[in-house]
């Protein structure tokens, strides 16, 4: 698994009492420094280098403004490299050297997923996200310690490539996962089967995240645990538009009741936005103003493997309530 870390300049905090703000924390930096299957090599004049299982992968990255670290015939040995518009989203194309297989398998704890060299830079896995999913994890087993027997629900909204679904899932929870593409339900699903785990309570639903969301405070459910992960903008299955900006906070008044009383966590990340993290640390403040605990946010950032740099990645705020 990975080494990651919480960086904060504030002392402890306590949890607030139910039915009052949540105490808040921040900001809080949570550092990924990668596991087997992944770690960022170099940096540097607008490309980062990293490793995913085997391969060798440059990418262009605007935020790696610095100077790379390793000789440049370190980078030439690359064996994949994505040129293409520098915007997060943008599209562009990917460059073999030598015979690169399409699709390759990497691990992280009990789920193996599969890498592949997709449309607008991805590769299968966001390295980042690993804070979140060992912090979910820890929040699972410590429920198992307090509530034997308890069964959580977890709900992972903009699923995507499934590993914040199939992780909870193999500690222990009952998993709802949404993503309004068809293609990447069945990469989720393909993940689940390669990791042997096909028995998993995990419902897959392809849908538009707001449209189920809506449905969901309409039938009355709850969950223990939410985890949404938005594009700045998509599309559901119909045509429905995500925007960020103008829909996230109607979907905050959703979920928040879908929060159960006894609910141990809510974790959002924003990617490539024009916005801070205080912004949606406001927001989430208000939108869980009764709910007591802790609002924690900040920056998910990757280090360097042998290196003192970390590269920021995106923005969160997480709500836990104990
Ligand atoms: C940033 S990715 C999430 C990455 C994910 N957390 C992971 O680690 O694999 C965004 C996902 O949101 C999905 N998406 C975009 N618009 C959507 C919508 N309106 N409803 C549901 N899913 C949507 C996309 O299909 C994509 O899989």
């Amino acid at each position: 698994m990975a080494d990651t870390l919480t960086h904060h300049n504030a002392e402890a905090t306590t949890f607030a009492k139910q039915g009052q703000p949540p105490a808040e924390r921040w900001p809080v930096i949570l550092e990924t420094e990668g596991w087997k299957d992944y770690r960022l090599l170099d940096m540097g004049e607008g490309r980062k280098l990293e490793r995913y299982g085997q391969h060798t992968i440059i990418r262009p990255e605007p935020q790696a403004m610095g100077t790379p670290r390793l000789k440049p015939a370190v980078w030439d040995r690359a064996n994949a490299v994505f040129t293409g518009d520098t915007d997060e989203e943008g599209p562009g194309r990917w460059k073999f050297s030598g015979n690169v297989a399409e699709t390759w398998n990497m691990a992280y704890g009990p789920v193996r997923y599969v890498g592949r060299f997709m449309s607008f830079r991805h590769v299968g896995v966001f390295p980042e996200q690993a804070a979140h999913w060992d912090w979910v994890s820890e929040k699972i087993r410590q429920e198992a310690d307090l509530k034997p027997g308890k069964q959580l629900k977890i709900l992972n909204l903009f699923g995507y490539t499934g590993l914040a679904s199939l992780l909870p899932a193999a500690d222990g929870a009952h998993v709802t996962h949404v993503d309004a593409s068809k293609k990447a339900i069945a990469y989720a699903r393909e993940n689940q089967a390669l990791s042997g785990l096909d028995d998993l309570p995990i419902r897959w639903i392809c849908e538009d995240a707001s449209k189920f969301v809506a449905r969901e405070v309409r039938r009355g459910n709850t969950y223990d645990g939410i985890i949404l992960d938005p594009p700045k903008y998509g599309r559901g299955p119909k045509g429905e538009v995500w925007d960020i900006y103008s829909s996230l906070p109607g979907m905050l008044d959703d979920l928040q009741q879908l929060l159960d009383k006894d609910a141990l966590f809510m974790i959002l990340t924003a990617y490539a936005i024009r916005s801070s993290f205080v912004s949606i640390h406001e927001l989430m403040s208000e939108k869980l103003s009764k709910q007591g605990g802790l609002l924690e946010s900040g920056e998910l950032v990757i280090r360097e493997e042998n290196g003192k740099r970390c590269l920021s990645t995106s923005l969160f705020s997480r709500w836990s309530s104990r």
